[in-house]
């Protein structure tokens, strides 16, 4: 991967529709409805083409339910499907449990209160509607939204009305909401039980890459961590979890990709981005790097990284398969 280590570019400027940080773990457990779709559809269409009797599907990460739901109404035949949404943070998957989805108008998924859409568009907004039912504002309040200017009131008046959706019954038969740390995969499932994993946006938390606070706000990066001994040991997991062609699904953000070098990286293959605070970014890709190794995992599909300047189109591929 090639960068340039004068960036200063990089922001996260995507607004999503669940936009919280987790009191207890301090991470963003920020998600939306169809966040990459094109990477959800096609992970999907592989699922299917794999596994046309059906298998479990692991969605870590999957925070308050919006990507495993997501997922649900992609898949042709959902019911074959078993579906876990894993999350770490209780407080997200409470608000899975409690299967009540806003909508703000500006988010991310604002385009499913729109039913004018064009394109893909319109025709999520159509299956999002099938498989959904609009309620009113409900009693209990569903304080998904913590940014200030996006809940501005006058008065009674709401300037960004939020509202409101449960998931139709049968729709969601197939889905578990639980508490789970994907360290723990391979203790709670069986040798190869999965036919996908998905791990989306989240890499960056369990190895603390934290590429915002050090290109923002000038934090101290911790390079004391060996990021690439924990995803040497995610991907073993992931490998043994998963079923011979079963698929290990990846996020879209920068920050998942570009890794701040740590300790046991040897100077050649950093990069500098500041030299004063002794800066560096990893030469290579850490998680294509272990996942090429050996031959046990394939790519199947590029997509575009978000968060870099508009005339970059860096690709990476966020679905590895499984081959031996
Ligand atoms: C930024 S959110 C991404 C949510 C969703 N996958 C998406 O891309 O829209 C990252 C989520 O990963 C969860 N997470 C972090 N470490 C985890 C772990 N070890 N096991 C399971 N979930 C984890 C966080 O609690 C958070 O909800």
């Amino acid at each position: 991967m090639k960068v340039n280590p004068n960036t200063k570019k990089y922001c996260h400027t995507t607004f999503t529709s669940y936009n919280k940080i987790d009191k207890n773990t301090g991470f963003s457990t920020s998600s939306s409805f169809y966040h990459d779709f094109p990477v959800l559809q096609k992970a999907t269409k592989i699922i299917e083409k794999e596994f046309p009797d059906g298998t479990d599907i692991f969605i870590y990460a999957g925070s308050n339910g919006e990507e495993a739901l997501s997922v649900n109404t992609l898949l042709n035949k959902h019911r074959k499907y078993k579906i876990y949404s894993l999350d770490i943070s209780k407080e997200a998957v409470d608000f899975a449990n409690n299967k009540i989805f806003a909508i703000h108008p500006l988010a991310e998924d604002g385009f499913l209160l729109n039913q004018n859409n064009y394109g893909y568009k319109k025709v999520l907004s159509t299956i999002f509607h099938k498989n959904f039912t609009e309620i009113k504002k409900p009693q209990t309040s569903i304080d998904n939204v913590t940014d200030f200017i996006y809940t501005i009131t006058f008065g009674d008046v709401n300037l960004y009305p939020q509202r409101y959706f449960v998931p139709n019954k049968p729709f969601i038969k197939n889905i578990n909401f639980l508490i789970g740390d994907i360290n723990d995969i391979d203790m709670l499932n069986k040798k190869e039980s999965a036919g996908a994993i998905f791990f989306r946006n989240a890499v960056y938390q369990i190895t603390k890459n934290d590429l915002t606070g050090v290109l923002q706000y000038g934090d101290s990066p911790n390079i004391e961590i060996n990021r690439k001994r924990i995803i040497q040991e995610l991907i073993k997991k992931v490998y043994n979890t998963l079923k011979i062609n079963g698929i290990f699904v990846l996020g879209n953000h920068l920050q998942e990709h570009l890794y701040i070098a740590d300790k046991s990286i040897p100077l050649n293959e950093t990069i500098p981005v500041d030299e004063a605070r002794n800066l560096r970014f990893m030469k290579k890709h850490p998680l294509i790097e272990i996942l090429t190794m050996n031959g046990k995992f394939k790519p199947l599909y590029e997509s575009v990284i978000q968060g870099l300047s508009k005339n970059n189109s860096l690709k990476i591929p966020l679905i590895w398969q499984k081959i031996k």
